[in-house]
This record gives structure tokens, sequence and C-alpha cells, in this order.
């Protein structure tokens, strides 16, 4: 047990689980309830092919989940702001729904419901923020941490997606690198990369609203719970939702006039 202890490595970029560790060409995080909903749909990317999402080892002795370790890096830089980075990231997500085809839709087994009234199409990530994205060479390869992975909508993991690279928020509260984009732009880019169809680009900016209602109202009662739910609403987490609710209405005809 020591000698495997010696050997972990805390990896750092989330800021939800706790104890997400290193071993060789490992990664061990702490099990939930969806576990196993989401090991099985790793193995269902594996046999699909799908090389951007990691491959799910099973269980190790502490209960933990083992995933393998997908070499790169997390997190903004300049070259994940870039056009080409948008554009390939919209690849990696549609690669990624078409690639759930055939996973079962059922609700039971995720940690969430799908946030759109919509019947589910395909198994969304739903949490693809810069943090669990991995990019090697300027390209984003992978994606990460699939603990809010759901049956949903293509448009709103696209939605969700975009909240954090477009992105859909004020920039106050951007990081500084994603200050000064142009957010419509960005919007259009991510659905010709992917080959949004014209009736989900209508409907984008409708759900993103709804989304952010949602999200503000999950959050508002998770944090009542405590852990790290309540550490994200005390450091601002459901101003910045309103924030970039406000900022939304403020410029919707603007953004909208790009998505359609
Ligand atoms: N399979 C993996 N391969 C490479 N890096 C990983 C992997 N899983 C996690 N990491 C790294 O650890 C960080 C935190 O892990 P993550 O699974 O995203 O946990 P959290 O729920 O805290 O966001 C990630 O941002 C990433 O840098
Ligand atoms: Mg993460």
């Amino acid at each position: 047990m020591v000698a495997t202890l010696l050997h972990e490595i805390p990896l750092q970029g989330g800021d939800v689980t706790d104890g997400v560790v290193r071993v060789g060409d490992t990664v061990r995080r702490p099990a939930s309830t969806s576990t196993p909903a989401v090991h099985a749909l790793l193995r269902h990317l594996e046999a699909a092919r799908f090389e951007g999402a990691p491959r799910a080892l099973g269980m190790d002795e502490l209960g933990r989940e083992i995933l393998t370790y997908v070499p790169g890096t997390t997190g903004l830089r300049l070259e994940s702001v870039t056009d080409e980075a948008l554009t390939g990231l919209a690849v990696l997500v549609r690669g990624y729904h078409d690639a759930t085809a055939g996973f079962p839709l059922t609700l039971d087994g995720w940690a969430y419901g799908s946030n759109d009234d919509k019947a589910p199409e395909i198994v969304g990530h739903c949490d693809l923020t810069p943090d669990n994205v991995i990019f090697r060479e300027g390209r984003p390869c992978a994606m990460i941490d699939f603990d809010l992975a759901r049956p949903t909508t293509r448009l709103f993991d696209i939605v969700t997606t975009l909240r954090h690279w477009a992105p859909i928020a004020d920039p106050v509260d951007r990081h500084p690198l994603l200050r000064d984009l142009d957010v419509g732009a960005r919007l259009r880019l991510f659905c010709d990369a992917y080959g949004v169809p014209p009736r989900d680009r209508r409907r984008l900016l409708e759900l993103a609203r709804l989304r952010f209602h949602r999200s503000y109202t999950v959050m508002r009662t998770r944090a009542s719970a405590g852990g790290g739910w309540a550490k994200m609403w005390a450091g601002g987490a459901g101003e910045r939702i309103r924030r970039a609710a406000a900022w939304l209405d403020a410029y919707e005809d603007e953004l909208h006039a790009h998505l359609v």
C-alpha cells in the first residue's frame, strides 16, 4: 500500500473532485453513483473506436475508478482560444455525439436529468470546460471528467460547451484570454464546424437562457447540501450565472444575427 501511495501524483485543474491522482499511465478518481453508467459509456466509445476519451479500466483496491491517463495539457492558454482550436473542439464534440449512437438513452444511473425539454438524442458530456478538454500541439484531442454526462439533446451539450468557449458570459467574469473575442462569430464558427442544422441554430440562445435559469436553481439547491457545490456557490457561481444571463439578454439580437 505504501509503495502505491508513493507513486500517486495529485492532478490539479478540477475544482470539484478532491483526490484525483495519476498513478503511472492511469488516473484514479473517487467513484460516484454514476461511475457504472460512465464506465459503460466509455466502453461503448472504445468499441466505437472513438479516440477522444479515456478508457475505463475498472476499480482499484481503494474503490476508486481507474481511467487511462491522456497525455496533453488542460486549461486556457493562447493556443486554446484560436479559431482553429474552436473548430477542432466542434469536430471533437460532433465525433463524440455520433459515437454515442446506439447507447441506451434511459436516464437511470446518471447523476442528472436531461435539462432540455426535448427528447434525448445522445449522451452529452455536459461539462466541457477548458479544464476538461485535453490539448496536444494546439489541438483539442480528448474530453475527460464525465461526471455530468447524461442523455440529452445535441443542442444542450453544444450550448453548455459554448457557455465556456464562445464564451456566453459577461466580460467581467471571463478569463482574460476570452475577454475580447467576437462571441457571435465564434457561435457561428462552432455551429458550422459541428454541422448544427438551422432549426437548432434558431433555438440555441433560447436554450442557453433556459439552461442559465435551471443551472442557477439546481446549483443553489445542491449548494445547500454542502461540499464542492457549496464552495462554488460561496465563490460567486450563482452571481456569475445571473450576470451571464443579463449579458445574453442585452446582446441576444446581435448574437442571433450570426446564427440565422
Ligand atoms: N484521464 C485523464 N488524463 C489526463 N489528465 C486527467 C485525466 N483525468 C483528470 N486529469 C487531470 O486532472 C484534472 C482534474 O480531474 P477531473 O477529472 O477533471 O476532476 P474534477 O471533477 O475535479 O474536475 C483535470 O483537469 C486534468 O488536468
Ligand atoms: Mg474536471
